[in-house]
């Protein structure tokens, strides 16, 4: 679905800091790809790279990253660069940035943040029906219709995470893109919200591009890692493998720090339940 091939990216027109560096991978339809790495190892700036947003005075200086989606009306095949996707974002692309908590307006009421962003097809029939339509979505990640009626602040930050990751995902995106979505929660809502992600992705079928430095939550629920060190990717491959046999040093070391990771990866655990 997105092919980025030896891609570097990085910020700045009169000088140029490069932050990620000459990488090559492939997002493919129905998975679950982890991104790994320390804090400064360019996984953000590849996810926007790979989103398409320009805005922060990113660059990519060579490389591209193409991507692939059929349109679900027209069942046409686009195929375009991702400076390319904005007409895409949300409808096809879904992105949780990083500090996404900031990305609810602290003025409006939920409600009207999930509808004015809706694609024209999703804003079919009544307005009465378009709420039922979303609150029975948000039903399935544990949050009450009257959420709706609340303003961010009214909301706990594990509430304000599930709302961002509902809404990214009620448009049945083919991508969704989350960068350290659970990071600031506290573990056990994080864990919550992992599996709810893994859930939608199962149902949905489509791909969940997840980031985060915390080898343990790879280590749940993703299906394939992609290990990253100073802008490079020093190591890609199935997570199971990774765990088994890692081959770098950085990514040996990542292992070994862990707490001993007990029982089955939450992937399974919830693949014997459905
Ligand atoms: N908006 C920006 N402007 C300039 N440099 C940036 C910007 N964002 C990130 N960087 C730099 O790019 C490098 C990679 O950062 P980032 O992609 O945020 O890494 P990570 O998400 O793995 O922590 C860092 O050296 C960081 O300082
Ligand atoms: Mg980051």
């Amino acid at each position: 679905m997105i092919e980025v091939d030896n891609v570097t990216v990085g910020y700045g027109s009169a000088g140029f800091i490069k932050a990620v560096d000459g990488v090559s991978l492939t997002i493919n339809d129905n998975e679950i790809l982890g991104i790994a790495g320390e804090s400064g190892s360019g996984k953000s700036t590849l996810m926007r790279a790979i989103y398409g947003d320009f805005s922060t005075g990113l660059r990519i200086q060579s490389g591209t990253v193409t991507g692939r989606f059929t349109d679900p009306r027209s069942g046409k095949v686009i195929e375009a660069p991702s400076s390319r996707f904005a007409p895409l974002w949300w409808d096809q692309i879904s992105y949780i940035p990083q500090g996404s908590m900031s990305v609810l307006n602290p003025l409006m009421k939920i409600e009207a943040q999930v509808v004015d962003g809706l694609p024209k097809r999703e804003r079919q029939g009544s307005r009465g029906e378009l709420r039922a339509r979303i609150a029975a979505f948000l039903a399935g990640f544990g949050l009450e219709e009257n959420v709706l009626d609340a303003y961010p602040h009214q909301l706990s930050g594990g509430m304000r995470q599930r709302v961002l990751v509902a809404i990214a995902a009620f448009v049945n995106p083919r991508l969704i893109l989350a960068d350290e979505p659970t990071t600031a929660l506290d573990v056990v809502v994080q864990k919550k919200i992992l599996l709810m992600m893994v859930e939608i992705q199962r149902r949905q079928r489509n791909c969940l591009v997840l980031v985060s430095h915390d080898l343990g939550v790879h280590y749940q629920i993703t299906d394939r890692l992609v290990i990253m060190y100073q802008g490079r990717i020093v190591e890609q491959g199935p997570t199971a493998d990774i765990f088994a046999n890692p081959q770098h040093d950085y990514t040996k070391n990542l292992i070994a720090s862990l707490p001993r990771l007990h029982g089955k990866r939450a992937v399974e655990t919830l693949g014997a339940v459905s």
